[in-house]
């Protein structure tokens, strides 16, 4: 073993005990989750905000019918979509840049990435620079994203990291809540404030994480990476709130090294191209290889956007509004919402008590029935407002699903999935799969929705 490092035989002794700032240390990073919350809840409604329609197309309010009175398709197709795209492609980026400079340093470079393009959309006032600055920010927002859960994952003491990372989907999920808070309060300014103030106000999520980041440390598992144990040695004994030379921190460090050295040897590194490859070997009929668990963890990111929750929450209040018999399609939105922020939490506590793998069974159960449900009345009695409301009643379970089981279990478990030679790699696909098929099924679902 490396270094002179101490090991023990003690499983309980392996961690030190988690300590309320280390555990506030661990959580900070969770803040990530607003951007990712807020970035994808607030176009939509910016889309329908008067103002921003009339800058953007031309049409005069008072002239124009309610129904003509909306962006063309291709403009709200593109200002949405081009955003995934820079996410798409951000996220794998990262993953490198986790790896070259350090997961800290990478959120840190998204967090100003990201700032940039907001400065960008705030400034427009015409299609070209919305476009050029959500492209921008979507690279942002790809690197904080995938790099967050790496770097959380590694920092968080193993008895509290389903929750930690959990923590993050909270923050999503607030983020989604500012987001319908913030346009709710803007969508009738008649200045370019409407549209503005929503899209400025991200960059108060960029700074806070930016400087917060700043002030914390390193993840411990880059530095054992890179080889340098005296950094990790002490980077560690900051995240458990122990001296350097305690024995719990030569543990845990010494547990570290072992895994890192028995992993290289499986998976040794080679060149640029062969670390990106190594993501794919193994072949399909060994269960640990590492072609498995890419699949598994870009699955598991597309099977979360699969559920189809993010039609609930992109085209809720449009969806609220066709169905005709609900006067107030925002509040039922806004329901929805809260729904989801409210039920997170539960996860913090059932993904470490019953496990990841049980809470995906019942939530994958809880949500096919309350979708077939709804289904179900939808068909057969679809107008009828007591019917209608009992829909509404059940999207809320079937939210309430998602958001204690798959939305937070997706995530801790690409944190957990991958051995350290391929994990900022692993966990770089998954996120940009969870963005590619984020994409894809909001539009295919809007697209049936509206067909049928
Ligand atoms: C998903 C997002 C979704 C959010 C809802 C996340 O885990 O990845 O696409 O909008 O949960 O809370």
């Amino acid at each position: 073993m490396a270094g002179g490092l101490v090991a023990t035989a003690d499983t309980a002794r392996i961690e030190a005990p988690v300590t309320f700032k280390a555990y506030l240390m661990c959580a900070f990073a969770a803040f990530g989750g607003i951007f990712f919350g807020y970035d994808s809840g607030y176009i939509n409604g910016v889309m329908g905000m008067p103002y921003f329609i009339e800058q953007h197309t031309g049409l005069d309010p008072a002239t124009t019918s309610a129904a003509d009175f909306v962006l063309p398709s291709w403009k709200k197709s593109l200002i949405t979509s081009i955003l995934s795209a820079g996410t798409f492609f951000g996220a794998i980026i990262a993953g490198d840049l986790a790896d070259f400079f350090g997961r800290r340093t990478t959120i840190i470079v998204g967090c100003i990435v990201f700032i940039v393009g907001v400065i960008l959309q705030t400034a427009s006032t015409g299609l070209g620079l919305i476009v050029a600055g959500r492209l921008i920010a979507g690279f942002g927002v790809g690197f904080v994203s995938a790099i967050i859960i790496l770097y959380m994952s590694e920092i968080a003491p193993r008895k509290v990291r389903g929750a930690i990372v959990s923590g993050y989907q909270f923050c999503i999920t607030v983020g989604l809540l500012l987001a319908s808070c913030v346009n709710y309060g803007t969508q009738n300014r008649n200045d370019t404030g409407s549209y503005r103030i929503p899209i400025a106000l991200q960059m108060l999520w960029a700074l806070i994480l930016g400087i917060g980041l700043f002030l914390l440390p390193e993840s411990p598992r880059y530095f054992v990476k890179k080889g340098k144990l005296d950094r990790a040695t002490e980077v560690l004994a900051r995240v458990r709130g122990q001296p350097v030379d305690s024995e719990l921190v030569q543990h845990e460090l010494a547990e570290i090294v072992a895994n890192h050295e028995y992993e290289t040897r499986a998976i040794p590194q080679g060149s640029y191209f062969k670390s990106w490859a190594n993501c794919f070997t193994g072949g399909l009929r060994t269960p640990s290889s590492n072609l498995r668990r890419t699949i598994l963890g870009t699955s598991l990111q597309m099977m979360q956007q699969w559920t189809g929750v993010n039609f609930v929450f992109y085209f809720g209040t449009t969806f609220f509004q066709d169905l005709g018999t609900i006067q107030n399609p925002f509040l039922i939105s806004l329901i929805t919402t809260l729904v989801n922020v409210c039920s997170t939490p539960i996860s913090f506590w059932t993904v470490e008590r019953f496990g990841r793998r049980p809470l995906l069974i019942w939530g994958a159960l809880g949500m096919v029935v309350c979708q077939f449900i709804v289904a179900i009345i939808g068909v057969t009695d679809g107008q009828n407002p007591a019917a209608v409301k009992a829909m509404i009643a059940f999207i809320c379970i079937y939210i309430f699903f998602f958001a204690s089981t798959w939305g937070p279990g997706a995530w801790v478990l690409i944190g957990e999935i991958f051995p350290l030679p391929i994990r900022s790699r692993g966990v770089a696909l998954s996120t940009a799969s969870n963005w590619l098929w984020n994409c894809v099924s909001s539009k295919l679902s809007l697209y049936v929705t509206y067909l049928c």
